[in-house]
C-alpha cells in the first residue's frame, strides 16, 4: 500500500485541476491509515524545469487535458521525464465534449514506459477551452458524482489486486494522427500561427495573463505583446477579469463555431478499471 497519494497534473483552464484534486479528496477519504498529499501542477514553464522521481510508496494522479486528441505535445518531454520507479499511477484526461481519441492510451502508455504501474485511467469532460457554451460548467455535480465512483473502484482494485493485469484503454495504436480543424473551404489550415489579442482599452493591466501562460509567452511589461508560441490553452482568455483578450482568426472562430454547433449531445465520462 502507498503512503503518499500525488496529484500531478497540467490545467490551462481549471477542469483537469478539479476533477484530479477531486479524485485525490475523495481517495484519500477512503484510506484508513496516514496518508501524505502531495500537489505538483506543472502548468507553469518553471515547474517543468524539475523532473518528480517517485516510488513504490506512490500513488500518483496523472491529469492533462486533451489537445487534438492526443496528449498535448508541449508536455511530452517533461511527461516523459517524470520517473515511476514502480510507483501505482491513474491516467486522467479532460476533454471538452469532443473526443478524447487516443489521449488517454497515449497517456497510459507514457506512464508505463517511465516504470508505473497504471491502475486505472478516466476520461472526463471539461468546458471545452475554445467555448463558454460546450460543455459549459463541466465538470458538474454529476461528473463529481462519477469521480467519486472512480475513487471508490480504484480503492476497491488497489485493495484487492496483489499484482495487476495489463489495462485496457479505449484507443487505437498507432495513434491518430492529431486532429486537424477545417477552414470555410474545408481545408485544414496552420493553427500553430494564431495568438491572441488584447482591448487595450479594457485591459486594466493587472498582469495575471502573464503571470498564468503556460509557455511564459505573454510578456509581463506590455501583456499585449506575445514573445513566444501560443498553445491555444485559453488560460489567459478565461482568466482575464475584464474579458480583454480574445481571438480574431477568422479560421479559428470557424473552428470554434463548429465546435459548438456539432458536439452539442452531452457525453459522459468513461472509465477502466
Ligand atoms: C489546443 C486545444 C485542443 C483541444 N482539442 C480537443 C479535442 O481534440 N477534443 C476535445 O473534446 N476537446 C479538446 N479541447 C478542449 C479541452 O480538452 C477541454 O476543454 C479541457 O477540459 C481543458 O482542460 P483544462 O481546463 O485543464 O485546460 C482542446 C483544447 C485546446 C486548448
Ligand atoms: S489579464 Fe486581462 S486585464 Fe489583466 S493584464 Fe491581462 S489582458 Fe489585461
Ligand atoms: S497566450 Fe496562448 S498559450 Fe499563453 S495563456 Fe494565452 S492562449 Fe494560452
Amino acid at each position: 500500500m502507498f503512503n503518499k497519494i500525488n496529484a500531478l497534473y497540467f490545467s490551462g483552464t481549471g477542469t483537469t485541476r478539479k476533477v484530479v484534486l477531486y479524485l485525490v479528496e475523495s481517495l484519500t477519504a477512503k484510506i484508513e491509515e496516514p496518508v501524505e498529499r502531495i500537489n505538483i501542477d506543472f502548468s507553469l514553464p518553471e515547474a517543468r524545469i524539475q523532473s518528480p522521481c517517485f516510488t513504490e510508496k506512490d500513488l500518483v494522479i496523472v491529469g492533462i487535458p486533451v489537445y487534438a486528441g492526443r496528449v498535448p505535445n508541449i508536455l511530452l518531454k517533461y511527461l516523459n521525464s517524470v520517473k515511476g520507479n514502480g510507483a501505482q499511477a491513474v491516467a486522467v484526461v479532460l476533454y471538452g465534449n469532443r473526443n478524447f481519441d487516443d489521449s488517454l492510451i497515449e497517456l497510459t502508455d507514457i506512464l508505463s514506459n517511465n516504470s508505473f504501474k497504471v491502475v486505472a485511467a478516466g476520461a472526463f469532460i471539461g468546458e471545452h477551452s475554445f467555448s463558454k457554451i460546450l460543455a459549459q460548467g463541466r465538470p458538474d455535480k454529476d461528473d463529481m458524482k462519477e469521480v467519486e465512483n472512480f475513487a471508490r473502484d480504484i480503492y476497491g482494485k488497489i485493495n484487492r489486486s496483489t499484482y495487476f493485469h495489463e489495462l485496457l484503454v479505449s484507443g487505437q495504436k498507432p495513434y491518430r494522427n492529431y486532429y486537424q480543424p477545417k477552414d470555410r473551404l474545408d481545408n485544414s489550415f496552420d493553427f500553430r500561427v494564431i495568438s491572441p489579442h488584447t482591448k487595450k482599452d479594457v485591459c486594466i493591466d493587472c498582469k495575471n495573463c502573464a503571470e498564468i501562460c503556460p509557455v511564459g509567452s505573454i510578456s509581463y511589461d506590455d501583456t499585449s505583446v506575445m514573445n513566444g508560441i501560443c498553445i491555444k490553452c485559453c488560460a489567459c482568455i478565461k482568466g482575464c477579469p475584464v474579458e480583454a483578450k480574445y481571438f480574431d482568426n477568422e479560421n479559428y472562430k470557424k473552428h470554434q463555431h463548429d465546435l459548438e454547433k456539432i458536439y452539442t449531445e452531452r457525453l459522459e465520462p468513461e472509465t477502466f478499471i
